[in-house]
């Protein structure tokens, strides 16, 4: 396993819709694994391939219960088919430096996807599990949290993130 470098807003790649994934192969195992680990040494609790710069539509999510051995999920070509109610939850983002936010989503989803292996399966989600994946599918369709603010706080962000970046560049 190896870490891949997460790319951060407003890195282009990040706004492009990522491809269906149609070949189960070693590389994508692979690819998965580096993502997991990439995600838990950031630390977060899900990934999406985009933010790796991968623009296929793959996503890790940490399903770790408290008192447990950590281990994730992969889910490919995830598509949520039904969903129930809403909630708000704090969130942030791994491609979004220094912004947490509380976001509206669906309370519970069905989602289908693939294994790395390419078997067919659909789960069930719920609260902070689904406000997750909600997220995390989201960067497949280059969908970012900050999309879901009010344009003031987005615009806010964008002036906040401008003057890091400008920054990162004279220091
Ligand atoms: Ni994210």
């Amino acid at each position: 396993m190896a870490l891949r470098k997460i790319i951060e807003y407003p890195e282009p790649l990040l706004r492009l819709t990522a491809k269906k994934v149609d070949v189960f192969n070693d590389e994508l195992k692979i690819l998965v694994e580096d993502m997991a680990e990439t995600m838990w040494d950031a630390p977060g609790i899900g990934l999406a391939a985009p933010q790796v710069a991968q623009s296929i539509r793959v996503i890790v999510v940490d399903i770790t219960e408290p008192d447990e051995e950590k281990h994730y999920i992969a889910l490919i070509n995830p598509e949520i088919i039904e969903h129930e109610g809403t909630q708000l939850d704090e969130e942030g983002c791994l491609s979004v430096p220094e912004l947490t936010a509380q976001v509206q989503r669906y309370k519970k989803i069905t989602v289908n996807y693939q294994t790395e292996d390419g078997e067919s399966k659909q789960l069930i989600a719920e609260d902070r599990f689904a406000v997750v994946l909600q997220h995390e599918i989201d960067h497949l369709n280059g969908v970012l949290f900050i999309d879901h603010l009010s344009p003031l706080k987005r615009n806010l962000y964008k002036k906040k993130r401008k003057k890091m970046l400008a920054l990162e560049q004279t220091c």
